[in-house]
């Protein structure tokens, strides 16, 4: 499958195979195209919790209303955002550059997924706060969950959206 391909047929999936296994050596490729995003002077504010636990990824559906696939989802990667890091980095010159790092690190995840056969569904956590306060409770951390991508095997196929708008496009 080239990128093209991935990009062009990517589609959110909210209906896994129940049950089905994705492996430590699949997940670790899924984590290794995140940690090769780009990122603000390289400074990488980011982590990583993958969760195959099936009673936090019931705890996270409880709380989360917009995330009703992790019922047949194999796994769940919520990825951690590191501000404080690009404080500390360069001078601080990627200060404030996170969400953009972070969303990088998730493309690649949702990417590589489609490569492996499997599908995915970003579900956003930052920027609201409530939303933050849930998920740092179940997962008993302090630090700043920016999503939840949930990870399967793909029981449904969406038609691949085929979107190009013309009319978005500025050219000088
Ligand atoms: C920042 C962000 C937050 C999202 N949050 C959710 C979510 O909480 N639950 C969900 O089912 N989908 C979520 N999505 C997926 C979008 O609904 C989806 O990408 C969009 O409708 C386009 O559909 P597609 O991914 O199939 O192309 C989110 C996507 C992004 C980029």
């Amino acid at each position: 499958m080239t990128i093209m391909e991935a990009i062009r047929n990517r589609r959110s999936i909210r209906t896994f195979k129940a049950g089905a296994k994705v492996s430590d050596s699949q997940i670790k490729v899924l984590l290794e195209a995140a940690m090769l995003a780009p990122s603000a002077c390289n400074s990488r504010p980011w982590e990583f919790v993958v969760i195959k636990d099936r009673n936090i990824l019931e705890q996270i559906r409880k709380a989360h209303p917009y995330t009703g696939m992790l019922k047949t989802a194999s796994l769940a990667i919520v990825i951690i955002a590191l501000p404080e890091i690009q404080e500390k980095v360069s001078g601080g010159l990627p200060k404030g550059f996170y969400p953009q790092d972070c969303g990088a690190a998730t493309e690649n995840i949702l990417l590589a997924a489609m490569e492996m056969g499997l599908g995915t569904c970003w579900c956003g956590v930052y920027p609201h706060s409530r939303m933050i306060a849930k998920i740092q409770k179940i997962l008993a951390t302090d630090k700043l969950p920016f999503n939840i991508i949930a990870i399967g095997v793909p029981d449904e196929s969406p038609a691949a959206r085929g979107m190009y708008e013309e009319e978005k496009v500025t050219w000088i």
